[in-house]
C-alpha cells in the first residue's frame, strides 16, 4: 500500500458545472456487507465496475474520515492502490473488475449526521449529497447509477429491526445473539439514495393497492412510545400515492415502502429508495402536541418525499447543478398536493408568503443564485430556498403556459424518456417545450439568471373608454451576474370597474417578455383598476402605484382569492411603509379595508384569517431601501393596536362565533382556529389586560395544540404576569416531548418583546438547549435571527450571539451551522453602524481555525 504524502484535507476546491465529465467508470451492481456497532462499524462493498469507453485513467472512488483496511481485485489483494486527498485510486487493467474495499468507521463519533450515525438508540443513515463516501468507497456521484444488495448484521437485543432500500430477501439469527438481514433494491440508484436503519422500533403499517392492482405493504417505523402519533403520517402517504396515480400517472414499484422517523437530522426528511427517513417533527402528531401548522407540514412532506420515488429516484441528478430538476419540480408536486386537499387559495397565499420570506431575500442578497447554480465549494449550501422553491414556482410557470393537459403530457413524456437515468434540467425543458409544442428558449433563463424580477405596471385610463396598460420588467443586479436579459414573465391580469367593482375585462395571461409591453384596452364601462400577477402566476415583485381606495375596492371584489388577499397586504404595506418614512400614518382605509373583510359572510374564516394578517417585520423591512426595525416594529405594533382598537366588537364576535366544542382537523376547524387565533391576538393588542387574560383562559382551556401555542405566542409578546406563568406551566408539562420544546424555545426566541435578544442568550445557557439536535438548535438560534428586531438589536450583541453559536456549531455539524449563517449576511440593508457589527463577525467567523468549507463558503460570499 502507499500513502500518499497529501493524505491530508485539500484546500476547498470550486466545482464547476462547465467542467462536468461523464464517469470513467459504471458499477452496475454493489454488494454491502455491514456488520454494525457503534463503536466499530465494518464495510465491506464488492463493486462491479465496467469501463465506460476507451480511456486508460484509473478507477476513483470517493471516501471522507476512513482508510481502507483492504483493496481487492477480482478476488486478488492489492497493494498498488494509493490515496489522493481522501480519494482511493486503484490503477485497473481491464474493461471490467470486481473490487472489494473494506473499512471501520464509528457511527456514534458521527456529529455531522452525514453517513451512518447514531440519533437516540438507532443507527441510520443521511446519504445525500456526499454522504455515501462516509460509510464506503464508491463513485459519490449522482450520475454512476448501480443495483443494491445489502446484506446487515446487527446485535439483535439493541436493533431487532434492519431495514435497507428495496424488498426484503433473506434474514437469519447468529449463535453470539446477533441477526442479519438482507435486502435487495432491483430499481438503479445513485449512492445518495442509499439507506439503512437498525434499531428497537415498532411499525404502524397499512396497504396500498396500485391502480394495477399491486399490494404494496407501508410501514411507518418509530419508538413504540411514539406509535399513537403515526396516524396522521400513515394517512398522508396513502393520499399522496392515490394522487400520484391519478393526477401524474405514477405508480408505484417496489412490494414495501418504509418511512423511519429520527430526531436528529439536518433536514426534513430524504427520500432514500423505499426507505425514506424523517426528521420526526415531519411524522409525529396528535392534537396535544401537534399544530395545524405541523400537521400541514407533516402531510406535504411524506407526499414531498414520496412523490421522489419519481422526481427523483426513478428520474435522478445528472450532477448536482441540476438540484432543482428534483426539488423544484417535486416542491411543485407537494404544493399541488396539498391545494388539492384543502383550501388551494390558502395554500397558494401560505406558499407565496414562504417564497417572499425566505427567497426573495436569498436572490436579493450575498448569496443570490441561479437554481440552476454555476459553481459551489460545498454543495450542501444549496439545498436553498431558491433551489427548492424558486424552483417550483419555475414548474408552475411551464404549467401555466403549457396548460393542464400539455403540461401532463410533458410530464409523461419526461418519466417515459428518462425513466432509469440521471437527467439534467435541460431535458425537463426539453420534454414541456416539445409535448406542449412552444419555444422555450427564453424562458431558460429562468435557470441561469439568479435576482426577482420587478415588473412595473401603469394603468392609464383615456377618455371614451380606452386605457393603455404599461408594463416594464427589470431583473437587478446579482453575485457575478451584473447585466440580465428580459425573461419571460406569465403574468395573469383582469380589470375591475372602479365604481362597481364588477369585472371589465376577462382574465388574460400575458407574457412580458421583452423590456416593455403596452396593451391597450377597449370598450371599458368604468374606470378600470389594474388587478394584476393573479394567483402569482411568476415570482416577481410588481410595483403598481394604486390608489387605497383602489386596492380597496379589489381586497372587496377581485374574484381571484390571491388578488384579493393580495391587495389587502399591499393596502396594509403601503400604510406601513408611509408610517416608517414619515414617522406617522394614516389607518382608516386599512381599517376600513379589514372591518370590510371580517363583515363579509361570503368569505371562509381560514381566507379571512390570511386577510386581515399584518404583514411581518421582516417584510416590511425588504420593501425599504434601509431597514429601521425598531422605526418598523414601532409602524407594524401602532396599525395592530389601532385594528384592534377600531374593530375590537368584530374581533370578539370572530372569537366567539369560530370557537369549537371539540378538536377536529378538517379544513374547516383549521380555518376557525386560524382566525380566532389571529382576532385573538388583535383583541390583545386593543385591550392588554383582558386580552391575556382572554390568552390564558384559552391556553388552559384548550385540548390542542394549535390554540395553546397561539395563545403563548400572543402571551409571550405582551408584558403580563400570565407570560411567565403560561411558559413554566408549558416547559412542565411538555418537558418530556423534544418536538413540543422546540416550540418552548421558538415561541420565545421569535416574541416581539424588547428583551429578547437577552432573554435568548439566557436560554442558550438552559439545561434543555443543546446544539447537537439540529431542530433544538434552529428552534432557538434560527428562529431568533429571523426576529428582526430583536437580532438586530442596536447593541450587535444579536449578531456575536448568532455568530458564537454558528462557531460553536461548525465543529459538530457544519451544515447545519453554515444554514444557520445567512441573516448576518443581510448588512447591506441596514445602517452602517449595524452592518459594520455585522461585517466584523462574519469577520470573526471566517479568521477562525479549523472553520468548514461549509461555513466558510456561506461566510466569505456573505461579506462579498
Ligand atoms: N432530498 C431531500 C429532500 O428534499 C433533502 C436532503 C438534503 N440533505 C442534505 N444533506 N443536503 O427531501
Ligand atoms: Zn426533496
Amino acid at each position: 500500500m502507499m500513502l500518499d504524502a497529501q493524505n491530508t484535507p485539500a484546500l476547498p476546491a470550486v466545482t464547476r458545472r462547465e467542467a462536468y465529465q461523464p464517469p470513467d467508470w459504471h458499477v452496475p451492481e454493489l454488494a454491502l456487507d455491514i456488520d454494525l456497532d457503534p463503536a466499530e462499524t465494518r464495510v465491506r462493498a464488492t463493486l462491479s465496475v465496467i469501463r465506460a469507453d476507451a480511456h486508460d485513467r484509473p478507477l476513483r472512488l470517493d471516501g471522507a474520515g476512513q482508510v481502507p483496511l483492504s483493496v481487492t481485485v477480482d478476488g486478488v489483494a492489492i497493494n498498488d492502490w494509493r490515496l489522493e486527498g481522501e480519494t482511493l485510486v486503484v490503477p485497473l487493467d481491464g474493461s471490467a473488475h470486481t473490487i472489494e474495499t473494506e473499512v471501520v468507521i464509528a457511527p456514534e463519533r458521527n456529529t455531522q449526521l452525514m453517513g451512518l450515525y447514531a440519533s437516540g438508540g438507532l443507527l441510520c443513515t443521511q446519504c445525500e449529497a456526499e454522504g455515501f463516501r462516509r460509510i464506503t468507497y464508491f463513485p459519490d456521484r449522482p450520475d454512476v447509477l448501480a443495483r443494491y444488495t445489502v446484506r446487515i448484521t446487527a446485535d439483535k437485543a439493541r436493533y431487532p429491526v434492519l431495514l435497507a432500500n428495496g424488498d426484503p430477501i433473506a434474514s437469519g439469527d447468529l449463535e453470539d445473539g446477533r441477526h442479519w438481514a438482507e435486502w435487495h433494491d432491483p430499481f438503479p440508484k445513485p449512492s445518495y439514495l442509499f439507506a439503512l436503519v437498525a434499531g428497537d422500533l415498532a411499525a404502524n403499517r397499512a396497504s396500498f393497492t396500485t391502480i394495477s392492482g399491486r399490494e404494496v405493504a407501508l410501514a411507518i417505523w418509530v419508538r413504540e412510545r411514539d406509535l399513537p402519533k403515526t396516524g396522521h403520517a400513515l394517512d398522508a402517504l396513502q393520499a399522496a400515492m392515490a394522487w400520484d396515480e391519478a393526477v401524474y400517472g405514477r405508480e408505484y414499484d417496489l412490494g414495501m415502502f418504509n418511512i423511519v422517523a429520527v430526531d436528529d437530522f439536518n433536514f426534513g426528511a430524504m427520500e432514500n429508495k423505499g426507505l425514506n427517513i424523517f426528521n420526526s417533527r415531519y411524522i409525529l402528531a396528535d392534537p396535544d402536541t401537534a399544530t395545524d401548522q405541523d400537521y400541514d407540514a407533516i402531510a406535504g412532506v411524506v407526499a414531498h418525499e414520496y412523490f421522489h420515488n419519481w422526481s427523483g429516484d426513478r428520474v435522478t441528478c445528472r450532477d448536482w447543478f441540476q438540484l432543482s430538476l428534483k426539488e423544484g419540480f417535486t416542491v411543485y408536486r407537494d404544493q399541488s398536493f396539498s391545494a388539492d386537499q384543502g383550501s388551494a387559495a390558502v395554500k397558494r397565499i401560505e406558499d407565496v408568503r414562504v417564497l417572499r420570506a425566505a427567497q426573495f431575500p436569498e436572490d436579493a442578497g450575498p448569496l443570490a443564485h441561479p437554481i440552476r447554480p454555476d459553481s459551489y465549494l460545498e454543495i450542501a449550501n444549496f439545498y436553498t430556498a431558491t433551489i427548492y422553491n424558486k424552483g417550483a414556482e419555475v414548474i408552475r410557470m411551464m404549467a401555466t403556459i403549457l396548460g393542464p393537459e400539455a403540461f401532463r403530457a410533458a410530464t409523461d413524456l419526461y418519466f417515459d424518456r428518462f425513466d432509469g437515468t440521471a437527467a439534467t434540467c435541460d431535458d425537463f425543458v426539453d420534454c414541456m417545450e416539445e409535448a406542449g409544442g412552444v419555444d422555450l428558449t427564453q424562458f431558460r433563463l429562468w435557470y441561469s439568471q439568479a435576482g426577482t424580477p420587478r415588473v412595473v405596471a401603469g394603468l392609464a385610463g383615456q377618455p371614451g373608454g380606452r386605457a393603455m396598460l404599461t408594463l416594464a420588467q427589470h431583473v437587478p443586479a446579482t453575485p457575478g451576474q451584473p447585466a440580465k436579459q428580459a425573461m419571460v414573465l406569465p403574468l395573469k391580469l383582469r380589470l375591475f370597474g372602479a365604481d362597481t367593482g364588477r369585472p371589465l375585462t376577462d382574465e388574460r395571461l400575458v407574457l412580458l417578455d421583452s423590456p416593455t409591453k403596452e396593451i391597450a384596452f377597449d370598450g371599458l364601462a368604468e374606470r378600470p383598476v389594474l388587478s394584476i400577477n393573479r394567483s402569482f402566476s411568476a415570482p416577481v415583485i410588481v410595483e403598481s402605484a394604486r390608489a387605497a381606495a383602489d386596492l380597496a375596492l379589489l381586497s372587496a371584489h377581485d374574484d381571484d382569492p390571491f388578488a384579493r388577499y393580495e391587495a389587502m397586504q399591499q393596502l396594509m404595506l403601503d400604510t406601513l411603509v408611509a408610517a416608517v418614512t414619515h414617522g406617522r400614518a394614516d389607518h382608516a382605509a386599512a381599517v376600513e379595508a379589514v372591518r370590510h373583510i371580517l363583515e363579509d359572510a361570503t368569505l371562509e374564516p381560514a381566507f379571512i384569517g390570511e386577510a386581515v394578517l399584518l404583514p411581518s417585520e421582516s417584510f416590511i423591512g425588504d420593501q425599504l431601501a434601509v431597514v429601521d426595525p425598531e422605526a418598523i416594529f414601532r409602524a407594524r405594533a401602532a396599525l395592530r393596536r389601532d385594528l384592534g382598537i377600531a374593530l375590537e366588537p368584530l374581533w370578539r364576535a370572530a372569537y366567539a362565533d369560530n370557537a369549537a366544542g371539540h378538536y377536529e382537523y378538517t379544513p374547516a376547524a383549521k380555518g376557525c382556529r386560524r382566525l380566532r387565533n389571529v382576532a385573538l391576538d388583535y383583541i390583545a393588542a386593543a385591550d392588554p389586560q383582558g386580552g391575556a387574560a382572554l390568552a390564558f383562559a384559552q391556553f388552559e382551556g384548550t385540548d390542542n395544540m394549535t390554540d395553546r401555542q397561539a395563545a403563548l405566542t400572543t402571551l409571550a409578546g405582551g408584558t403580563s404576569d400570565a407570560r411567565i406563568a403560561a411558559l413554566d406551566i408549558f416547559y412542565n408539562r411538555y418537558s418530556d416531548n423534544a418536538l413540543v420544546l422546540d416550540k418552548w424555545f421558538s415561541t420565545q426566541a421569535l416574541s416581539t418583546r424588547d428583551d429578547t435578544a437577552q432573554m435568548v442568550e439566557e436560554l442558550a445557557h438552559h439545561p434543555d438547549f443543546t446544539l447537537a439536535n439540529p431542530n433544538r438548535a434552529r428552534a432557538l438560534v434560527g428562529a431568533f435571527a429571523v426576529n428582526q428586531r430583536a437580532f438586530h438589536h442596536p447593541s450587535g450583541r444579536g449578531y456575536r450571539f448568532l455568530a458564537d453559536q454558528v462557531i460553536a456549531l461548525d465543529k459538530l455539524n457544519p451544515q447545519t451551522a453554515a444554514r444557520l449563517l445567512p441573516p448576518l449576511g443581510r448588512w447591506r440593508r441596514v445602517d452602517e453602524h449595524r452592518a459594520q457589527s455585522m461585517r466584523a463577525e462574519l469577520e470573526r467567523i471566517v479568521a477562525t481555525p479549523g472553520l468548514s468549507k461549509d461555513v466558510l463558503e456561506q461566510a466569505t460570499r456573505s461579506l462579498d
